[in-house]
């Protein structure tokens, strides 16, 4: 494992977010501000090259899952050939190819994706009602994300479906139960989502409902239910219903944070490495490319960046929404610049 993804925390990185793209074919309010963004020109976003040649280095550094996001990863064109080139890196070490998608477009595409390498699915699907969707995502589709969830979960190479569910008050935070029941008769884990602030979302502490509320739900309806133990590094602390196939979980990125198990690091659509998703600095690994830079070199500038990475985030609540970086040009996740 190479010294340059370990910090002076002692983390070991091995677990990569590469964004494939800023662009995305829904328009999630929570993500996406109103008003658009500015997305970075084409020539400005890595290539297909340039993102396997980053996926091998860190593969070689002791990099073994890599998560495929956006924007919406499946809109970008080579996402196929990059699953395919990415698969080719196994012997090297890679263990588990994942994406996370809002199952626009998915499910034509998903066995082709599945058979050239892709091993985890996270599923982003806020409602089970056509219209709260509509919503939402200010977009129709919401079979077609049913028809991906189907489709995955009769897929028996992908090794893991999740469904991601940002929840907000007084929008999706009366379908808490009918979610749960999924977890009946699906091997699917739903992961409930607390809702994140970040410019032009219109974030409002009373929208939040914090995890522990969720769960005081669940448990009036299922009082027996039981915590099961978290894979290392999870985001989610995960529960389950006695005799329900699935799981459910919170992932309580304000009430909670999971700051001293994090192994992960992240590239944006444009390249640049960022070491914790709260923290403004950004080294532009494409720039480096492009002038030259030596498989060593690159290593080094990575190294000095992941050595810079901070102990801990403030608490999300203490961060001036005013200067964060909207999700959609992250990767779904959420920054300060
Ligand atoms: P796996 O654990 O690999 O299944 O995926 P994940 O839950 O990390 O990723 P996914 O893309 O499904 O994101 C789910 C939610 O977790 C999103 O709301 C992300 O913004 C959030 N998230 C992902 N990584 C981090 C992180 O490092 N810190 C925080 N606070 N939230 C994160
Ligand atoms: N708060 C919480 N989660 C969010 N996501 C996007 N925006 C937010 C937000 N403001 C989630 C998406 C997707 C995941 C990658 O990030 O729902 O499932
Ligand atoms: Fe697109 Fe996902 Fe953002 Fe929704 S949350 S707008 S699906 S990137």
């Amino acid at each position: 494992f190479s010294r340059a993804l370990i910090d002076t925390y002692k983390r070991r990185h091995d677990y990569l977010r590469i964004s494939l793209t800023e662009r995305c074919n829904l328009r999630c309010f929570y993500c996406m501000p109103e008003q658009g963004v500015q997305l970075t020109p084409d020539s400005k976003i890595l290539t297909d090259e340039e993102v396997i040649r980053l996926a091998t280095l860190f593969v070689q550094a002791g990099v073994t899952k890599i998560r495929l996001t956006g924007g919406e990863p499946t809109v970008r064109k080579g996402i196929i050939e990059i699953i395919q080139e990415l698969n080719k890196l196994r012997p090297l070490g890679l263990k588990s190819i994942a994406m996370t998608s809002n199952g626009l477009a998915l499910h034509r595409r998903l066995p082709f994706l599945i058979g050239n390498g892709l091993t985890h699915l996270n599923l982003s699907l806020d409602t089970l009602d056509p219209f709260k969707f509509e919503f939402m995502t200010k977009r129709r589709g919401h079979d077609a994300v049913l028809k991906a969830l189907d489709v995955a979960l009769a897929s028996p190479d992908l090794q893991s479906v999740k469904l991601n569910v940002v929840v907000v008050k007084g929008l999706n935070d009366s379908e808490i139960l009918d979610f749960v029941e999924m977890t009946k008769n699906s091997a699917i884990s739903v992961r409930f989502i607390e809702f994140m602030p970040f410019t032009g979302n219109k974030w409002d502490k009373a929208k939040m409902v914090p995890s522990s509320v969720l769960l005081d739900r669940i448990t009036a309806r299922h009082p027996d239910v039981v915590r099961i133990s978290d894979e290392a590094n999870d985001t989610a602390r995960s529960w389950k219903v006695p005799d329900y196939r699935g799981t459910f979980g919170f992932i309580s990125s304000m009430s909670d944070h999971f700051c001293s198990s994090c192994n992960r690091l992240r590239i944006t659509a444009d390249g640049q490495i960022k070491v914790c998703l709260f923290d403004a600095k950004e080294v532009s690994l494409r720039d480096e490319m492009r002038k030259g830079a030596s498989d060593s070199d690159l290593l080094r500038i990575i190294g000095h960046a992941v050595s810079g990475k901070q102990e801990k985030h403030v608490h999300m609540e203490d961060i001036n929404v005013v200067t964060n970086r909207p999700m959609i040009l992250i990767g779904p996740i959420f920054s300060v610049r």
